[in-house]
């Protein structure tokens, strides 16, 4: 499984590459507001950063003008994958991307037919977001185990990116799920590291290493 980090903080990006757990980056238009700085100065910085995929989402609402912003997006690096809404203009920007070669992640989907038509416009990522359903009471999970019987049953090769994922929990289960992808924000990632026991455990061989008096080097 791929991990992604959710977020335009160029320090958390930096650490986080520094860990080599870091395949790639997805960006979002309030990600973009919180950064507090210029979308396009900021995915260039990524993109230099990370050789990975970095999304980075269209403002425009309508065909045209998502790719018209897409273009320019696409010019800033050559990792950079248009990030596009799950909407009838967003599906038909994704197949004139993807037609072009250019890699896509739909995003904001909320249901299997809504990943069934990201598929078949050639979307390279499907983003359900699992934190967002599960905050009306609907199992985001079960979106990921849909998605996935569907890909797998006509062999669609777009990628699973599970978003909206809010713990640790969340990405074990988007694992078993069979997700492609995680997009993660980083005080998750940093989360999974840790457990209790291998805390105390590791205190305890420091302890006694140190009670041996000695020395590896
Ligand atoms: C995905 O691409 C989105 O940027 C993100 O995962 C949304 O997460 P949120 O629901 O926590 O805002």
């Amino acid at each position: 499984m791929k991990f992604f980090v959710d977020t335009a903080e160029i320090k958390d990006i930096r650490d986080l590459h520094a860990t080599g757990l870091l395949d790639g980056v997805t960006t979002n238009p309030s990600l973009i507001a919180k950064s507090g700085r210029q979308f396009k100065d900021v995915i260039k910085e990524i993109c230099a950063l990370v050789p990975g995929p970095v999304s980075a989402e269209v403002a425009a609402t309508d065909y045209e003008g998502m790719v018209a912003e897409g273009e320019v997006l696409a010019k800033i690096a050559s990792n950079v994958v248009i990030k596009l809404p799950l909407t009838l203009d967003g599906l038909k920007a994704t197949k004139y991307f993807s037609g072009k070669g250019v890699k896509t992640n739909v995003t904001l989907c909320f249901s299997a037919n809504q990943a069934l038509l990201a598929a078949k416009v050639g979307a390279t990522y499907i983003s359900p977001f699992i934190g967002r359903l599960d905050d009306i009471n609907v199992d985001g999970m079960d979106l990921i185990h849909d998605i996935r019987a569907i890909y797998d049953n006509f062999d669609f090769e777009t990628q699973i990116l599970a978003a909206s994922i809010r713990s640790a929990n969340h990405v074990t289960q988007a694992a078993i799920a069979g997700a492609d992808v995680a997009t993660i924000p980083p005080a998750v990632i940093y989360k999974l590291a840790d457990h209790p026991l291998t805390k105390s455990g590791l205190e305890q061989f420091v302890k006694d290493w140190k009670s041996t008096g000695q020395s590896i080097l």
